[in-house]
């Protein structure tokens, strides 16, 4: 390992965290508890700066909004890519500058656009990234002119499940064939300022070929549009780069993607884009939960925890693999068995898979790792259930970042019964 690696290593696994620090926040804040680590999400973001030297790093925020992970991106000098109006407030709120802002709409509802509109009068510089010529004809009604960019379809798919992978699925952005005519027509009534495709999640680097064949599909795009004399600031190529979520998985070579990306993209006039949701975030946080129920069933052990689907959906949705490590004290001398571990919803969807774990017992604490990408962000009130606490460490300092909600919260919006 070089010594830019162990200062700043490429992946933190589950092992990693200090058991007796996240003993003590489970104390203080109960759980469920999202756990983020802002010095670890700096770390990620630099080394993936560090790889694309090139490049702008937009960091998708769908994957994680809370404010201090944004006000940490912001602070190195990241963009943010949005996926809504919320997300475009809470990343203006958060102080990241407007220029440095894309909100990509993808058949955004009018109440998106009317404020997307608005904060791109409040604040110039706002890039929109739109995938259809009806989004495109919807702004110029709201008398937007500003700053656009084409999001393409380039026909190319990849990821970690067939439900993520964008890129081959017509929802997203403009048919690759029919995008120099959208362009052409939209530069009439907005500054064009740059080209969009996102493959999908997950991109491993055992196999890259479908991120090259999007890139470079995106560099003969971006070099025909420069000949029809139409200047592009950049050519965004997306995100979805992998994290190993599996203890013997290796994480993504990034120094080899973004060779092959710059191989692939070729000689453009135009600033490299790329948008990085989990890489920066998830193996940034875990969510602590503990042991509630353990129950000897003929076919083995199922251990019932606080935390489940509402609380961390991708195992339910995309059958996705989080590790889990016991944080009992002693764990360490129990016997490993194999459990099914599941959460406290009344779902069989309701699972957070098959696990060796030390023999469980009801008060042990548990720890699920890689939880900062797409955890709280994808956590649902289902089951009327309050959805957990997170809490931000940062310089070893402990900070709640969002309280934990009560049923109150849950009915906060009703109208109230006429007496
Ligand atoms: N850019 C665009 C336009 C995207 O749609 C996405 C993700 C990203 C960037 C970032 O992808 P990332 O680097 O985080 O893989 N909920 C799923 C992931 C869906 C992502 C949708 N778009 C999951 O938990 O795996």
């Amino acid at each position: 390992m070089s010594a830019a690696q162990v200062r700043n290593p490429p992946v933190r696994r589950l092992a990693d965290w200090p058991a007796e620090r996240l003993r003590g926040l489970a104390d203080e804040y109960g759980t469920p508890l999202y756990v983020l680590d802002a010095d670890r999400v700096r770390e990620n973001y630099r080394r993936m700066a560090d790889a694309f030297p090139e490049a702008e790093v937009y960091y998708a925020a769908k994957a994680n909004t809370t404010r201090p992970v944004l006000r940490t991106l912001a602070d190195e000098g990241a963009g943010v890519e949005c996926a809504s109006a919320g997300e475009l407030t809470r990343v203006l709120d958060a102080g990241v500058p407007a220029e440095r802002v894309h909100y990509t709409a993808v058949n955004p509802p009018a109440r998106d656009l009317d404020v997307a509109a608005r904060l791109a009068d409040e604040h110039s510089g706002l890039t929109i990234t739109a995938g259809a010529a009806d989004t495109l004809d919807r702004l110029a009604e709201r008398g937007y002119s500003g700053r656009v960019c084409l999001r393409v379809n380039p026909g190319v798919g990849a990821g970690h499940h067939e439900k993520v992978a964008t890129g081959a699925d017509a929802k997203f952005g403009v048919p690759y064939d029919r995008a120099v005519e959208v362009l052409d027509a939209a530069a009439e009534d907005f500054e064009v300022v740059g080209l969009h495709a996102h493959a999908g999640s997950g991109i491993s680097g055992e196999d890259l070929s479908a991120h090259r064949e999007l890139v470079s599909r995106m560099g003969d795009l971006a070099r025909e549009v420069g000949e029809r004399g139409l200047d592009i600031e950049f050519v965004d190529v997306g995100g979805g780069f992998g994290v190993p979520y599996r203890p013997d998985d290796d994480p993504l070579d990034l120094d080899a993607v973004a060779e092959a990306t710059r191989e692939a993209l070729g000689e453009v006039e135009a600033t490299l884009a790329v948008e990085p949701g989990r890489y920066l975030v998830a193996d940034a946080g875990v969510v602590l939960t503990e042991v509630n129920t353990v129950k000897e069933v003929p076919k083995g052990v199922v251990v019932g925890v606080g935390a489940g689907m509402t609380t961390l959906a991708r195992p339910a949705i995309y059958d996705a693999h989080h590790q889990i490590r016991s944080l009992a004290s002693g764990a360490e001398t129990r016997p490993e068995r194999e459990v099914v571990v599941s959460g406290p919803v009344c779902e069989s969807a309701d699972t957070l898979g098959d696990h060796w774990l030390p023999d469980p017992e009801r008060g042990d604490l548990l720890a699920i790792g890689n939880s900062g990408a797409y955890g709280y962000e994808m956590a649902s009130q289902y089951n009327s259930r309050p959805r957990p606490a997170s809490v931000v460490l940062e310089g070893g300092t402990a900070s709640l970042a969002r309280r934990r909600e009560t049923i109150a919260d849950v009915t906060a919006v009703e109208p109230e019964d006429e007496a």
